[in-house]
């Protein structure tokens, strides 16, 4: 949320070498810090912790030139200075401030670079408004004909939620006879997708104060989940990307997504053959389904990025989410002890257009095929053009 930028001046006399830095920028760039200091105990900590906040944004820069996942990149959020890199041995006097680029023309301290999803009175002290700051965020795509399902989910969602509804169906209204949907946000665009919704309204910068985000379908069975133990069990096995476990059906996809019994998470699996050319990779390691997905914030900073704002059913997706994570064998995983039901009830896949006698269905499902296959196209185009950057650069 802060990002560093160091002010260096002049006082060579008071310069002290570091060896941390010495061994990652040349001699003569040797950067230090904050030497006026007294070097007691304490200070040598604080010392410690900027150095190493200053080596991390470097490496930074160097993954990024190498093409590791960006996970830091809205444009907002600006690389630091410069001057970090190029500076001699100077004693810079290292401010944290808010900065953008986009506000270099105001005072920093009152550019605010994100933003969030709290709902606020209209009367009051603002510093009043907000008892609660939910953490996490629960996002459905939904149609009223489903609002049963939609209003017995919710209540597996304490107040440490905010949630939001995008509405695909027009009818926003009527869900007014529902408590909670006072204090939900509601979004509506006619006939638009999960993902559509998504790449538009949960910006990384717009979702910032939130630690999970959920994004899910709306025709799930909720009797066997609760929030607050599902976050429990994702933090506890350190799951950046997860998704519950589903309830056994003939009809379910994937064998990763299926519940096991007496196991808390399970991040693997062994596919029908011939599904996972690499038992380490997708569909049997590193993967979720797009169905009822949970990020932590960081990985919805880069999955945000990878959703095409054309390729709205998201098809393909689930392949390569684990690309936003490290490494996603570990950190992408799904959890048997807090469990859903997919109830398969057609719903937005059921709105496209009837054309020539087909089914509204259908041309949606071909759709959904079509989209797949650009995406992947575009995906072996990226992985190419980084690999010739990797090589010549
Ligand atoms: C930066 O912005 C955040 C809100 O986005 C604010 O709480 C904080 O005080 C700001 N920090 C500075 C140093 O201006
Ligand atoms: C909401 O979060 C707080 C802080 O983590 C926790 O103490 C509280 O129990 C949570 N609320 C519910 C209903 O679980």
């Amino acid at each position: 949320m802060f990002m560093l930028n160091a002010e260096l001046n002049r006082h060579n006399s008071a310069c002290r070498p570091y060896m941390a830095c010495k061994s990652f920028l040349s001699k003569q760039r040797c950067l230090h810090i904050a030497s006026g200091l007294k070097t007691n105990g304490a200070l040598k900590f604080l010392m410690a912790t900027f150095i190493g906040i200053l080596l991390g944004v470097y490496i930074g820069i160097i993954s990024t030139k190498y093409g590791y996942p960006r996970l830091f990149t809205s444009d907002t959020v600006q690389r630091p200075s410069q001057e970090i890199r190029h500076a001699k041995c100077k004693p810079p006097k290292v401010l944290f401030r808010n900065y953008s680029q986009d506000a270099e023309l105001l005072p920093s301290k009152l550019v605010v670079p994100q933003t969030d999803l709290y709902m606020r009175r209209l009367w009051g002290k603002p510093e009043e408004d907000l008892p609660i700051q939910p953490k996490y965020l629960i996002a459905f795509t939904v149609g009223f004909d489903q609002s049963e399902i939609i209003n017995a989910a919710i209540s597996k969602f304490s107040e440490n939620w905010t949630i939001v509804l995008f509405h695909y169906d027009g009818r926003e209204s009527e869900w007014e006879q529902y408590e909670w949907a006072q204090r939900a946000i509601h979004v509506s665009a006619w006939k638009q997708s999960k993902w559509w919704f998504a790449k538009r309204f949960l910006h990384p910068d717009v979702v910032r104060p939130y630690e999970y985000i959920f994004l899910w379908d709306e025709d799930l069975g909720l009797d066997n989940f609760d929030g607050e133990k599902y976050i429990e069990l994702v933090k506890k096995h350190d799951l950046e990307i997860s998704q519950p476990a589903l309830e056994h059906s003939r009809k379910l996809t994937w064998r990763m997504t299926m519940r096991r019994s007496n196991s808390e998470v399970h991040r693997e699996t062994t596919e029908s053959s011939g599904r996972c050319t690499d038992r380490h990779k997708p569909p049997c390691m590193g993967f979720v389904e797009i169905m009822a997905p949970v990020f932590s914030n960081a990985a919805w900073r880069c999955v945000w990025h990878l959703i095409q704002n054309d390729l709205i059913h998201g098809w393909g997706l689930d392949f390569e989410l684990g690309r936003c994570v490290k490494p996603p064998f570990k950190k992408v995983g799904v959890v048997d002890a807090q469990w859903i039901v997919h109830r398969f009830i057609p719903s937005l896949g059921a709105q496209g257009e009837a054309v020539n006698g087909r089914a509204p269905w259908e041309g949606v499902r071909e759709r959904c095929m079509y989209e797949w296959t650009i995406f992947h196209k575009r995906l072996t185009d990226a992985d190419e053009a980084a690999q010739r950057e990797n090589t010549e650069g």
